[in-house]
């Protein structure tokens, strides 16, 4: 078992400096955060730190600035919404790591905060660059991982700042994002209550291989949507027109099928167009019905039926990936049918799980996120848990 901050007790915590890193990578628009969720999941671990009198000194990174400073990719604006959430002054230091950062965090008293700015504007970072680790190491005594989107990645702020921390003999903890993360895509999936589906979707079947495989022997049923459906029906010799296919995973999507037996579900019928656009014609039709020019868009309206009368009797749901062009409004309905029939079975008492991305965002744009169970906050790294992969950001922490 890992260590967790949720062990420690606020005596051990008062004037310690702390670093966290946390995931604040949020989409920004003209310089303000469009979409604050992974600050909001975020902040139980400041709080409890605040709390407690810990010196918190936040770490992360946001977009992929490529190792060098961009200001369109600054934390700037994520220290103010932070600031707004906590409901007091989050000191934004418009430095990564050197003296200003370290004469900085010297000024610092019990219960302040400090943002550091985008880990990446150094290429040392995602280069997993030892000296770096040490030097944040060097800050504090005690280091808190709870950047669970990017546990799945070896670097410096993340894995690295762990190994650094613990070799100077301080401790290395998960948050509590991070930890409530584990104990639903981990722990809870370990031995799921029955019946247990999962739904897969997105674009390639290539992308989610490892999480269907691993998923396959343990479900009781495995329903398949997105563009990866179109790989599916062209192996079992249906037309697919002009639709999205992978057509070097056929033989992959045969054997997935052989092994699956009637575990795995494929939609029966889609919603076709002769282009993948706003505002144009679209016709639901069954799978054997599709013609040469024809684009698969989304799931059928006979598929969204099968898949609710499927959810309705699931102990255990787990999530991820849209079932149509869900950017377009006329391609998202089946993906919105999806987060409606999920939100239904967690009423009905299903643990019911996303793992981040657009199956997240279609829960939030229907108003049901409230009634789910477990949003991740990961896109990558959940369906790396769920492909049973270690990550790089979770095996580096203190153990008990
Ligand atoms: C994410 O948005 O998935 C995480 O923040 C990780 O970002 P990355 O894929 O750029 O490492």
């Amino acid at each position: 078992m890992k260590r967790n901050l949720s062990d420690l007790d606020a005596t051990q915590l008062k004037g310690q400096v702390v670093l966290v890193r946390s995931d604040l990578n949020v989409p920004l628009e003209d310089g303000r955060v469009t979409d604050d969720q992974r600050i909001r999941a975020s902040l139980p671990t400041f709080r409890l730190l605040l709390k407690g009198g810990a010196r918190v000194v936040v770490l992360s990174h946001l977009g992929r600035p490529k190792g060098m400073t961009d200001a369109r990719y600054s934390l700037s604006p994520v220290a103010e919404r932070l600031s707004e959430h906590l409901g007091r002054s989050v000191r934004f230091i418009p430095e990564v790591v050197g003296a200003e950062v370290s004469a900085a965090v010297a000024e610092m008293e019990d219960g302040d905060i400090v943002l550091l700015e985008n880990t990446r504007f150094l290429p040392g970072d995602t280069a997993n660059d030892a000296e770096l680790s040490a030097a944040w190491a060097g800050l504090g005594s005690i280091f808190v991982n709870d950047a669970f989107g990017t546990a799945h990645r070896a670097h410096a702020s993340t894995s690295g700042l762990a190994e650094a921390m613990l070799a100077k003999g301080g401790q290395a903890l998960a948050g509590l994002l991070l930890q409530r993360e584990l104990r639903y895509l981990q722990e809870a999936l370990a031995d799921p209550e029955r019946p247990f589906i999962a739904i897969l979707g997105g674009a390639k079947i290539s992308g989610k291989i490892d999480v269907i495989a691993a998923l396959l022997p343990k479900v009781d049923r495995l329903l398949i949507g997105g563009a990866m459906a179109n790989t599916f029906f062209k192996a079992i010799g249906l037309e697919v027109g002009a639709s999205l296919v992978e057509d070097d995973r056929l033989d992959m999507a045969r054997e997935l099928m052989a092994e699956g037996g009637d575990r795995l579900v494929l939609p029966v019928d889609c919603v076709l167009t002769r282009e993948i656009a706003p505002a144009v014609r679209t016709w639901n039709a069954d799978r054997e019905r599709v013609q040469e020019g024809d684009r698969i868009a989304d799931i059928g309206l006979r598929t969204r039926t099968l898949y609710a009368e499927l959810l309705a009797d699931a102990r255990t749901v787990v999530w991820n990936g849209p079932m149509g062009v869900f950017e377009i409004d006329a391609f998202a309905e089946g993906t919105e049918s999806v987060a409606d029939a999920l939100a239904d079975a967690c009423d009905r008492g299903a643990l019911g799980i996303i793992g981040g991305g657009d199956s997240a965002a279609a829960a939030v744009r229907m108003g049901v996120a409230g009634r789910i169970s477990h949003i991740s906050t990961g896109g990558g790294a959940s369906l790396d848990l769920l492909s049973g992969a270690d990550l790089p950001g979770v095996t580096s922490l203190s153990e008990d």
